[in-house]
């Protein structure tokens, strides 16, 4: 069977959010096009003759890479697809001067990627939740433009690379909401929800390390303003005291995925909750 792989366009948006839908990935156009924005050739398909039979992105923030939305088309699977799709992207990366690429792999997944040389970092739990109680807010303020480049280098001190190409779209974007919790004039902690209709997506969260009550501040003021909403958060399956507040607030347990990574380890000092699976 011969594969080869293409830059991934505007008209293959259908294709991939037809794919993904097999997931229940909830992936829409939109998404695909933020993707390309970050990353306009990152983002790749791969066809068998004319056949588009699987997709893949990356997006890179200097040193650091992600990877994510791997799928191959299940009647394509088990010929190496999947394993020469998801090598032509590490390669991509690795061309760009990525030195560690991180992704969140489904457990079943975890020795697929292995046999592509990535290693177990840490465990992670996707929660899903809908209809909070109420919390009541102390110290957290609502970010505002003057904030962002304050919220982004504080996010680089944890992430370990500058994310503004993707977050300040992000907090900008009128839809979402993104608190700080501050103490004097120092910013410690920041958290964003990704809102979209009936469903949004809490991550980032950065606070220091052993500070999970500046998360809990920040998650319950959140949670505040998304009563409407089904709400979808990764927290490091370490991190109980979050986890058990979750859970009491109405969260249940998803799913689990292993953060695995390509290259050297990346020291993180700091509680941190994902942006997403697909961009870390
Ligand atoms: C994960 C996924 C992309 C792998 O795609 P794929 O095309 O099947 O990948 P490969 O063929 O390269 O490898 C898959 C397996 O087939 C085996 N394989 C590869 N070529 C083979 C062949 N000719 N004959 C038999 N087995 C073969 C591989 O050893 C590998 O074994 P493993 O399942 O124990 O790891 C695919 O299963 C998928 O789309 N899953 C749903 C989406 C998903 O879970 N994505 C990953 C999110 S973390």
């Amino acid at each position: 069977m011969v594969f080869c792989v293409k830059t991934l366009s505007e008209e293959d948006f259908s294709f991939a959010t037809r794919l993904t839908s097999k997931m229940n990935w909830g992936l829409t156009d939109a998404d695909f096009e933020f993707m390309m924005e970050l990353e306009p050739k990152g983002c790749f398909v791969l066809l068998c003759g004319s056949e588009k039979v699987g997709i893949v992105t990356v997006v890179s923030f200097g040193k650091i890479g992600w990877f994510g939305n791997l799928i191959i088309s299940e009647d394509h699977r088990r010929k190496g697809a999947g394993a020469l799709l998801a090598k032509h992207a590490i390669d991509y990366l690795t061309d760009n001067n990525v030195e560690t690429i991180g992704l969140y792999a489904y457990q079943d997944r975890v020795s697929f990627y292995r046999r592509l040389g990535f290693w177990d970092d840490s465990e992670f739990l996707v929660l899903k939740g809908k209809e909070f109680r109420t919390f009541t807010e102390t110290k957290v303020r609502e970010a505002r433009r003057q904030n962002v480049s304050e919220i982004i280098k504080h996010d680089r001190s944890c992430f370990n690379a500058s994310r503004r190409k993707s977050l300040e779209p992000i907090i900008m974007d009128s839809d979402n909401l993104c608190y700080m919790f501050t103490e004097g004039e120092q910013l410690l902690g920041y958290a964003v929800a990704k809102v979209s209709k009936k469903t949004a997506e809490l991550g980032p969260l950065i606070c220091p390390q052993g500070r999970s009550d500046i998360a809990i501040e920040l998650l319950g003021t959140i949670l505040n303003r998304l009563c409407e909403s089904e709400v979808s958060i990764c927290v490091p399956k370490k991190e109980n005291s979050i986890i058990s507040f979750l859970t009491e607030s109405g969260f249940s347990e998803s799913f689990h995925v292993t953060r695995m990574f390509l290259g050297p380890p990346i020291s993180e000092k700091c509680i941190y909750v994902p942006e997403s699976l697909e961009r870390g």
